[in-house]
């Protein structure tokens, strides 16, 4: 079967940097606090008229143009986000109209800070089984305008930031290029569903939004943090390692370990209990905060274009998010 490979990355972020120093003014809060907690010092917020489409539309023509092609030469486009531009459609609507498209389809997937590894799976998939050749995956939020940022939404507000990558998965036709995804493990627990999430408006309720939920600030993300931060540092490492058995490879050869960037903590504790070398590991969360499904392929971007990914590595990307879902891909870049 033949393999698929990625042979583009992009990333955009918008210009305005908001510091911790920023948000002591919003909320009751400290640089101290931030940092030691997250080891988020800054993070990228939209300005009016900066949408999802706008970050996502960045991010897909960098990558489109690193592998050489125009966006009518794609055959799908998958995109993972928690923070649609609107109620429906998703934002690949939005995108496949900033790109000028004809009729080429596109889908969101709802998979929270996971989405982009499990759209790289779906990718994967229709790659592999023919169903298209090339497909553009990507991983768009705008966090910034759906967050509380007073004292009450602390605890999650200073977390998030906005941001899209985008990476185009291809078939690869040479069977003597080894290049490619070699697995994709995974998995979800939706009993911790009401863990991580945010409530309203949806239509599990009589009403999907009412002026009691707005003043109680159902709308805004709920998280219980030790509860994540738990489960988080648990199946990470247990996911990386299932993935490299599928793909017949051992955590020693793995040139290039990138997690989901939630939390520096919690990618310490893991690269701590898989004995993993910090040099073979990067982080961005320092200047982009977590940016959900948009991290893993904004790490990809750059690395790329930090000269830590060379053709022939062998990468680990590993995600864990709301849902609960976590999963993890192999790739022969
Ligand atoms: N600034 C200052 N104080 C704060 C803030 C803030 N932004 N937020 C909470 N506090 C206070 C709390 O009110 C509490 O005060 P109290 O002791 O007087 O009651 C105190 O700080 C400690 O609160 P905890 O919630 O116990 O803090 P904890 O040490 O657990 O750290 C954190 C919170 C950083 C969220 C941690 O639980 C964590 O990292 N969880 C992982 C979850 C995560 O990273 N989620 C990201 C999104 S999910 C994802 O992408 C997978």
């Amino acid at each position: 079967m033949m393999r698929a490979r990625i042979t583009g990355t992009g990333m955009w972020v918008p210009e305005r940097v908001v510091t911790n120093a920023d948000l002591e003014k919003l909320m009751d809060t400290s640089d101290e606090w931030i940092r030691q907690r997250s080891g988020i010092v800054e993070r990228r917020f939209v300005s009016e008229g900066e949408t999802p489409a706008l970050l996502a539309e960045r991010a897909a023509r960098q990558a489109l143009e690193a592998a050489g092609l125009e966006p009518g030469d794609v055959d799908c486009i998958i995109l993972a986000t928690l923070s649609g531009h609107a109620e429906f459609p998703g934002t690949s609507f939005f995108l496949h109209e900033a790109l000028g498209l004809d009729d080429t389809p596109c889908f969101d997937l709802h998979a929270q800070c996971t989405g982009f590894v499990y759209s790289l799976g779906v990718a994967n998939s229709f790659v592999r089984s023919g169903q298209f050749r090339r497909v553009l995956v990507l991983g768009c939020e705008v966090h910034s305008t759906g967050i509380e940022l007073a004292t009450r939404g602390r605890d999650v507000a200073v977390l998030f930031g906005d941001g899209a990558g985008a990476v185009v998965v291809e078939a690869n036709p040479d069977p003597e290029d080894p290049s490619g995804i070699l697995a994709v493990q995974l998995h979800a627990e939706g009993r911790y569903a009401r863990k991580l999430w945010i409530e309203a408006p949806g239509s599990g309720h009589p009403q999907r939004l009412t002026p009691e939920m707005l003043a109680e600030g159902r709308h805004y993300p709920k998280m219980e943090g030790r509860f994540v931060f738990k489960h988080a540092v648990t199946r990470m490492p247990e996911v990386l390692r299932e993935a490299l058995e599928v793909a017949g490879t051992k955590l020693e050869d793995v040139d290039l370990f990138l997690f989901h960037q939630a939390n520096l903590r919690i990618n310490e504790f893991v690269v701590g209990q898989l004995g993993i070398p910090p040099e073979k590991t990067y982080n961005n969360i320092q200047k982009y905060g977590n940016c959900s499904a948009a991290s893993i392929p904004m790490l990809l971007a750059e690395c790329e274009r930090a000269g830590r990914l060379e053709r022939g590595d062998l990468v680990s990307l590993t995600g864990f998010g709301s849902g609960f879902t976590w999963g993890s891909v192999v790739v022969r870049w």
